[in-house]
Parts: structure tokens; sequence; C-alpha cells
């Protein structure tokens, strides 16, 4: 049990659904402290029928806090965190920017629960795109050991934070009423649109959205030897991130096996029915923390391959629901030493 907790970025897309989803799951604490940049800083929060007032972000902060969960941008994570592990304060961050340290556990609770053993402080969550995918993964990669994975995403505007969302909405307006509307999370209209360009040019011609799905999942799957080819494209859905993903296996996996192993994963359901025309789909599954999965086929261009579609809400499992989960796992850890 952590005495005195704290939310990093408390005002965000993420922050706020972190802070909705410690009071849904009565995550056990004594203090609770909110900190956003200097912005924000002032402004109150009504969390469990109590204002709370938000704090800007200092070092000093963390002297009296034994967990944070951080979802601010990466710049101000590479800052913070070592603040508050040199305090003795854990951190589960949210940012890109402590994943890839060897240091540094990345954790889905469901697929690698016994990586939170290894931390020294830090624990990161993967990238929303990364979390759903290797969730799906998880059990085709037990029964028939996965050897590459061709994804292309469908992703809503809320990954671009608060912004992000706000764009989508007045973008649309704007254009309806034919007028100019200036976009300030992304480079292009998104309105009635798609951008094949989530982050920036990372290497050979991919971006850095692209670049941490494939680094993310041979690090949670602890295996280098797995090949990943993705394609991110953001679309104008307002929330939940949608993924075409061909997975190739070793051993072979019917359509019928794959869907049975889905069914029986934890945190995944299962809506698989094309004479019904029932799929998931992003307007359905919004609110949900599971990560749904449908149109499960074996793929016809290669022997060992299945195709399926993936959605999943990229706010909550995405990024609130984990980084809670994984706080979970380690006050569960705590209780068993
Ligand atoms: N959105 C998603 O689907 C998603 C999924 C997985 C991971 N993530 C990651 O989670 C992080 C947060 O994303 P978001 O979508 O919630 O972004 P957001 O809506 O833009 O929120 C950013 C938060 O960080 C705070 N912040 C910004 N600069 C700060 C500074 N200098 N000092 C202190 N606090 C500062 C902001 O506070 P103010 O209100 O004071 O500006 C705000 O609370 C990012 O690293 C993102 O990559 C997001």
């Amino acid at each position: 049990m952590f005495d005195s907790i704290a939310i990093v970025g408390a005002t965000g897309a993420v922050g706020r659904l972190i802070r909705q989803l410690l009071e849904e799951r009565d995550f056990p604490y004594k203090k609770i402290t909110f900190l956003a940049s200097a912005r924000s800083a002032g402004s109150t929060i009504t969390f469990k029928g109590e204002e709370h007032t938000v704090v800007e972000l200092k070092p000093e902060v963390f002297d009296d806090i034994d967990l944070a969960i951080g979802s601010t941008p990466d710049d101000t994570a590479e800052q913070f965190v070592p603040w508050a592990v040199e305090r003795n304060c854990v951190v589960i961050d949210e940012s890109g920017f402590w994943r890839m340290d060897p240091k540094v556990p990345l954790v889905v609770p469901e697929v690698n629960p016994e990586a939170v053993r290894d931390h020294q402080g830090i624990i990161s969550s993967p990238n929303c795109s990364t979390t759903q995918m290797v969730l799906a993964m998880k059990p085709l990669h037990e029964a028939g050991k996965i050897t590459r994975v061709i994804v292309s995403t469908y992703q809503a505007t809320s990954g671009a934070g608060v912004k992000g969302q706000s764009d989508l909405i007045e973008g649309s307006k704007s254009f309806l009423a034919g007028d100019d509307y200036k976009y300030e999370a992304f480079a292009h209209p998104i309105a009635f649109n798609l951008i094949p360009q989530i982050g920036s040019h990372k290497e050979q011609g991919y971006t850095s959205e692209e670049m941490k799905m494939v680094y993310e999942t041979q690090k949670i799957f602890g295996d280098d030897s797995i090949k990943v080819c993705p394609t991110c494209v953001r679309a104008p859905v307002s929330n939940c991130h949608s993924e075409s993903i061909l997975v190739e296996t070793e051993k072979k996996i019917t359509a019928e096996q794959a869907r049975e192993l889905f069914a029986a994963t934890p945190g995944i359901k299962v809506i698989d029915d094309l004479d019904t025309s029932s799929y998931p789909m992003p307007k359905d599954c919004e609110g949900s923390d599971d990560t749904f999965i449908g149109r499960i086929r074996e793929d016809l261009s290669c022997d060992n391959g299945i195709a399926f579609w993936c959605v999943s809400d990229n706010l909550r499992k995405g990024a609130a629901t984990n980084a809670v989960q994984i706080a979970e796992l380690l006050v569960r850890e705590a209780a068993t030493v």
C-alpha cells in the first residue's frame, strides 16, 4: 500500500481518466496530490466529492509522495521522473521517454506482469497502439510463436491529447460551415481526412509512432526476433484506436483456434460474426477497459497467418487503465513480500 500518491499531468486527457479510474476501482491511498504545469496550478479538481487544488510540478513536491502516475509530454517526464526517484517515489510513466531504457520495465499486466519485479523506481506503460496489439498477440504467441506482424492502425484524435480531441470537433464544425480552422495538434486537417503520419520521421521511412510499435513489442515479449511492419494512420474518430493486424506463426493456428484463444484471454472480448455485421467499432468500445477483436480469419496469402481487427479505448487500456493496473500489481506484489 502506498500512503501518499500523485497524478502528474492530472489535467490532461489521460490524467483525467486516471483520476476517474482511481475513483472507480477504489485504489487504496491516504493522501492524493494532483500535479500539472504552472498553467493549471491553482485550478481545482473535484475528486471523491472533495475539492483539490492543482499543484505546480517541482522537485520538492515528491518529498512526501510514495507513488506517482505520470502522463505528461516526454520532455516533462525526462525532467520530473529523476526528481521523484531520487526521493524514493516510485513512478509509473505513460510518456515515451523512459520506455526503451534497459533498466525500466515496460509492462502490460496481462502480458508480462513478472517484469514489474525488476523495477528500480520507474515502470513504463507502452504506447497505446502497442498495448492493444501485444494483448492480442499474447495468446497466439503462446500457442504458435509469432514470427512476423503486419499492422495498420486507424488512430483516434484523442491519442493526440486534449488538443487532438478539440481539433476534430472544431475542425469538423468549421469544415461544414465553410470556414478556415487552424489545427493545433495535426499538420493537416483531420476532419473528413486520414493522415498517414503519426510522429516524426524516425528511420528507413518509418515514423516514431511506428518504430515504437516495433521496439516496444520486442521488449515486452523479450524477443527481438519478432518482426513488425507497422503503418500508423490518424483517423477522424474521436476515441478508440482500431488496428488491422496480420500475424504469422511458426505453428499453424486455425481461425477457429484463434477465436477460442482470444475468447479465453482476460482483457479480450470477441465480437465476430460477419453474417450479422457484428465486429468491434470504435463507437461501441469507448469507456471499456477491454480490447475487442473481430474479423478473425486465416490469411489467404501465407500458410500460417491469422488476420483480425482489434479495437481498444486508447485513453483507457491504451493509457490510464494500464497504468492503474500496474499500480494495483505493485500493491499486490508488496502484499505478498
Ligand atoms: N492520449 C493517449 O491516447 C495516450 C496513450 C498512451 C500514452 N499517452 C502519453 O501520455 C502523455 C499525456 O498524454 P495526454 O494525451 O494526456 O496529453 P495532454 O492532454 O496534452 O495532457 C498533458 C498533461 O501534462 C501536463 N504538462 C504539460 N507540460 C507540463 C510541464 N512542463 N510540467 C508539468 N505538467 C505538464 C499538462 O498540464 P497543463 O494542464 O498544466 O498543461 C497536462 O496535464 C503523453 O506522453 C502521451 O504520449 C497518451
